[in-house]
């Protein structure tokens, strides 16, 4: 199946090229090859009698950030070693979070290559050591995390790895103006990506209640399950249970209602407190960061600067959404808990308070 899917995408993109051998709709190159015009050894004798293809990649997962070009490594090798090098393609794609489904990023022959959907452009392969394959993927996005899977195809040899992609990033729970448990599913994912995050996955939350994060309200993850993170157990959140994640288990995504948990990793340009001569309303205050040429920052980005470069104001500011909050990275008195964090007044109707804007340089 995964072959007959590559043999379709390869034909398309060797398409009004090449005369390529067709084999009852299937694509058998080397083997055609190898009886017809001497690439195997004279005898007619199919090459892979004894030899093995070893795909080899990184068993520990790559840690990045957004915004970075990256390369997840991949090499291939024969076993035994062959003398003559072979055609061979690559085929790099990747899985989904049910690590079933893939998704093509990119499929190369030769010197030819074609990359698919939201990696368009954004991809190449490194090839700069014999037997190389590596991909790299430049200005890395919150979504590019996961699994991929590097994929050498040498005839009908068929080997792969996987590589894992991890971003370091900030999970933060959220809930919209108008209240608590107020989102499906779909309007969890679309609230998070307006305060330029995504909706977490179950990892990326189980690794920030690892750091400590604990939150009371039940939100939504990538896999359409609903959970909540505690490390102090009390009465009002799920009892005197041990620490850990709460799960409700997986909810119906169009009518059940939660709060979401969102993800965001590194910052492209900054967040910043607006020194201003007085407090604002949220108009005031989206017109002032304007003219000193930013905008209003989301939520998203003011946990990113937080987590990533340790802003620290121990005054409150309005942000896109209409919320207030402020960030604390190194606490002290009359600024919140004793713990670091983003903390946050809600969304008050009227009041004037300072502002967080946000510029890309
Ligand atoms: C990534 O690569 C592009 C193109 O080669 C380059 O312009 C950019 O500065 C690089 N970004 C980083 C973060 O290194």
């Amino acid at each position: 199946m995964l072959l007959l899917s590559l043999v379709v995408m390869l034909l398309q993109l060797g398409r009004g090229c090449c005369g390529l051998p067709f084999y009852n709709g299937f694509y058998y190159d080397h083997v055609m090859n190898d009886k017809g015009n001497g690439n195997g050894n004279g005898n007619g004798e199919v090459h892979f009698n004894g030899v093995k293809l070893v795909v080899e990649t990184p068993e520990d997962a790559i840690f990045t950030y957004r915004g970075a070009n990256i390369t997840l490594p991949c090499r291939y090798h024969y076993e035994p070693t062959l003398e003559t090098p072979r055609k061979i393609r690559i085929k790099w794609s990747k899985l989904r979070e049910d690590n079933t489904k893939e998704r093509d990023v990119l499929v190369a022959i030769g010197l030819k290559h074609r990359s698919f959907g939201e990696f368009r452009g954004r991809v190449h392969l490194r090839q700069q050591g014999k037997q190389e394959a590596s991909l790299v993927i430049s200005d890395l996005r919150l979504q590019d995390y996961g699994k991929y899977r590097c994929e050498v195809i040498d005839g009908l040899e068929d080997e792969s790895g996987i590589v894992e992609l991890e971003l370091r990033g900030v999970v933060f729970p959220y809930q919209p103006h108008h209240g608590r448990y107020r989102l499906n599913f779909h309007e969890a994912k679309k609230a998070c990506e307006e305060q330029d995050a995504v909706i977490a996955s179950f990892e990326q939350l189980f690794k920030s209640w690892e750091e400590g994060l604990d939150w009371c309200n039940a939100g939504w993850l990538l896999d359409g399950t609903v959970q909540y993170p505690i490390s102090v157990p009390r009465e009002p959140c799920g009892g005197k249970l041990a620490p850990g994640i709460r799960s409700y288990g997986e909810r119906h995504k169009n009518l059940h209602y939660f709060d979401v948990f969102c993800f965001s990793s590194a910052l492209k340009g900054k967040v910043y407190y607006l020194a201003h001569p007085e407090k604002l309303t949220l108009e005031e205050a989206k017109q002032a960061c304007q003219d000193d040429g930013a905008e209003l920052a989301k939520v998203g980005q003011l946990y990113a600067a937080w987590k990533f470069f340790s802003l620290d104001r121990c005054d409150a500011g309005w942000l896109a959404d209409g919320s207030i909050r402020y960030p604390i990275a190194f606490p002290r008195p009359n600024c919140g808990p004793p713990e670091p964090g983003v903390r946050s007044f809600g969304f008050p109707d009227k009041g004037k308070f300072g502002v967080y804007c946000y510029k890309l340089n």
